[in-house]
């Protein structure tokens, strides 16, 4: 392997490159690399200044986070970072493209610091479930004061050059591609300047604030609930205030180290890596995705409306088409509030908002206006008559090569494909609501579908920011299938004697951005309803049917958009308070099935919660719905308000324990051996004493 740290002179100035692709981690050979420079840096007397810079595409992605959960090996980061900091002699930091954790620590052990427009700058460990540990909880707040450190480190967030100087982070910015030319034109200037070594670690104390401590601490209860790595950030950052900087330095590590031993931190490293293992997929590996040049839509409602959001967001021209011109009307309408909500999250500017519309979007009312679509996604109403009778004006419609995709949430795939002449070019493109938000999308792939028509809507995704799952076609695909299980187990509960109130709040207890009914007031109970009716067919006598959700339906208590369903909501709120009519309904409804209720611990109910979710989840991969275990962790964090602080579920049961969730199963079989079978696979795993994760590999 070639040196990833390179130790060059130009004249006076030393320039210390580190070249690991693709983001320049701090693994144990550039640590060693770094150390190593410096050393040299230090005896080489021609050298009277060093620069430190990244090769490629940016400075020092931080540390080498594949090393996490193995023994460190020496030299440590923050003995490199003090050793650098050390220095007799001036050291620059020339940042490019991004500086974050580790990275940004090694830039804060040099004595001034360039970033080049464009970089980004942060400490993002907390979103790894630890903190800094190479000297950023107490460098950072000695540099640019308490009140920024604690706007910055314990939400993991990052700033633009053009920040970090206002806040001091850096000391210059320069424009242009070359970090390497700024860092040593920079060098030049100090040295002419005679400009010393200037430690940070030097500065005094940041002064205490026990308010703004205070406050931080309750920002991040609420909006980092249940996370640990945030508050702890928060102590870290406090212990800069009262202890000098070794004192200081061994406080963070000791935070630091516990935080690696946490759970946690092992589900968030999970996600990290999953989130970019999920579009890795052997079949369009190395298929090159059709042109995208021009999206088409059908249907304007709730999901075509934000669907077409999402594509012109991101500068792709749409054309959506609508039944009437009422409905099309009303559907740009619903696009333009849409990109004015974005204008005002700063998301989007006004002159852009408004070329958008003028530039990027038509609408009409015949399907003529797809003819030069690469891509036209279906999303009008849930009926397949309606879906098979769009098709067919597709397939007239549409030219040769263009895919057709629907956006149906239960309806056969393999049905619709088969409904046209070109089955190969189908393929289901399930977005959540609202689609301009939420990243989640499910790749649905069809029997026929051919591979570049699924590697291109990978490529979609990419396009829109949005992170794909390959699924395969059953009722419901990966998401809401397992969503549906649970929602039964959940009303299984609530049958035998718990609230829904009780239910949805141990969930959110358990880590979920909302409990089951919740979700469903949000959806909406029509959904549920008219579900149940498609499927009452099929329904087996073992089936438990929520009657006390028809009787809301019937009420027309269809959740948030009536502002009443399980919960009450006043004017404009989204969230409800419980409604003590929900539990008369139900209690009805165990009178009439003769259940004389019972009493649920929060404990009991998340276990057979998570219960049936992972023994569903592992009838979902057996069946090939989803391919990996990784599928389901990032479908169900992206799209279902899974804590991601867990990893996804099956990390979560990887880490409980695959005979602790099979046992758990086998308990409620005990008493309901319908709905409890367990799954095959979960009994295969455990009599292997394997785990989910070894399905991940490859
Ligand atoms: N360690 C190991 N591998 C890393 C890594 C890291 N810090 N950062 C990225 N990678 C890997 C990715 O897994 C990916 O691998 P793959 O090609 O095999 O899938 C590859 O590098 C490219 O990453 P991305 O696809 O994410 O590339 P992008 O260009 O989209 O993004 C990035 C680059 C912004 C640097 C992004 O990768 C990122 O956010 N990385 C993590 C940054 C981070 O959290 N750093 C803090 C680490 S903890 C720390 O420093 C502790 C210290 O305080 C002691
Ligand atoms: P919606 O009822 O809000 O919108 C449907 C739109 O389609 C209406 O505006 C209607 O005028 C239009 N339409 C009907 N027939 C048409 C035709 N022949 N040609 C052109 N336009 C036609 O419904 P929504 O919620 O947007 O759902 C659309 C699809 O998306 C459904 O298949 C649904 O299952 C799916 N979906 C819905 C989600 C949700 O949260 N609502 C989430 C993910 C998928």
């Amino acid at each position: 392997m070639t040196d990833p740290v390179r130790y060059e002179r130009d004249g006076g100035i030393a320039v210390v490159t580190i070249e690991n692709g693709p983001v320049n981690a701090l693994s144990q050979a550039v640590r060693a690399g770094l150390d190593a420079a410096f050393e040299r840096f230090a005896a080489d007397d021609a050298a009277r200044i060093a620069v430190i810079v990244g090769a490629g595409r940016l400075f020092i992605g931080g540390a080498d986070i594949s090393e996490f959960g193995t023994p460190p090996a020496a030299p440590l980061l923050p003995d490199v970072v003090g050793r650098i900091e050390a220095s007799e002699k001036p050291v620059v930091a020339a940042i490019h493209g991004a500086a974050l954790g580790g990275g940004l620590e090694v830039a804060l052990g040099a004595h001034y610091r360039l970033a080049l427009d464009g970089a980004q700058l942060g400490l993002p460990e907390v979103k790894l479930g630890i903190i800094p540990g190479a000297g950023g909880t107490q460098r950072a707040p000695r540099l640019i004061g308490l009140k920024a450190a604690l706007a910055m480190i314990p939400a993991g967030g990052t700033v633009t050059a053009g920040a970090a100087l206002e806040m001091r982070l850096v000391d210059r910015v320069a424009a242009g591609e070359d970090a390497r030319a700024a860092g040593i034109a920079y060098a030049r200037e100090l040295l002419e300047q005679g400009a010393p070594a200037r430690p940070v670690g030097a500065l005094p104390r940041p002064v205490a604030d026990a308010a703004a401590l205070d406050e931080a601490r309750a920002r991040l209860a609420r909006k980092a609930r249940g996370e640990v790595a945030p508050l702890a950030a928060v102590d870290a950052i406090e212990a800069a205030t009262r202890l000098d900087l070794a004192e200081g330095l061994a406080e963070e590590r000791r935070i630091f180290r516990d935080l690696m031993e946490t759970p946690q931190r092992a589900g968030l490293v999970h996600a990290f890596f999953i989130e970019r293992k999920v579009a890795k997929l052997p079949e369009i590996d190395g298929i090159a995705p059709r042109g995208l040049d021009a999206i088409g839509v059908v249907g304007g409602g709730l999901m075509g409306a934000g669907i077409a959001t999402a594509a012109l967001l991101r500068g792709l021209p749409v054309t959506l088409v609508e039944r009437d011109a009422a409905a099309a009307e009303k559907a740009a309408g619903t696009i333009a509030g849409n990109l004015d909500a974005a204008v005002k999250r700063g998301k989007l500017d006004q002159p852009r908002r408004d070329a958008i519309l003028a530039e990027k979007l038509t609408v009409a009312t015949g399907y003529e206006a797809l003819s030069r679509a690469d891509l036209i996604i279906e999303a009008v109403f849930e009926d397949m008559e309606v879906k098979k009778q769009v098709f067919a004006a597709l397939d007239r419609v549409a030219r040769p090569g263009a895919i057709l995709a629907t956006n149906t949430s239960y309806l056969d795939i393999d049905a619709i494909a088969a409904s046209v002449s070109r089955p190969s070019d189908v393929i289901g493109l399930h977005f959540f609501s609202p689609a301009h938000v939420m990243k989640l999308l499910e790749v649905v792939v069809a029997d026929k579908t051919a591979p570049e028509v699924t590697a291109t809507a990978f490529a979609l995704a990419r396009r829109l920011g949005k992170i794909a799952v390959r699924a395969g076609v059953c009722d419901g695909f990966i998401g809401n299938r397992i969503l549906s299980h649970c929602r039964a187990a959940a009303d299984r509960m609530v049958l035998q004697g718990a609230s829904p109130f009780q239910v949805d709040q141990a969930m959110r207890d358990f880590g979920f951005a909302m409990g089951p009914y919740a979700v469903v007031d949000l959806a909406g109970l029509d959904i549920g309803f008219l579900t149940r009716q498609r499927k009452a067919r099929d329904r087996d006598p073992r089936d438990v049917v929520p009657t006390w959700a028809d009787a809301l339906y019937h009420m027309g208590r269809l959740g948030q958009k009536t502002g009443r369903g399980y919960y009450i909501y006043e004017a404009g709120s989204r969230v409800g308070r419980p409604d003590p009519g929900v539990e008369e309904l139900i209690a009805k409804a165990r009178a009439e099935a003769g259940v004389s209720p019972r009493d649920f611990t929060d404990e009991e109910i998340r276990r057979r919660y998570m219960a049936a979710l992972v023994n569903e989840a592992a009838r979902v991969i057996e069946e090939g719905i989803a391919q990996r275990p990784l599928d389901i962790d990032v479908t169900l964090l992206h799209g279902y308000g899974f804590p991601r602080w867990r990893g996804g579920p099956m990390k979560w049961a990887d880490m409980t324990g695959l005979g602790s969730v099979l046992a758990d199963v086998r308990r409620c079989a005990a008493e309901d051996d319908y709905f409890w079978r367990p799954a095959p696979l979960l009994e295969r795993l455990v009599a292997e004493n394997r785990n989910f994760d070894s399905l991940n590999a490859g």
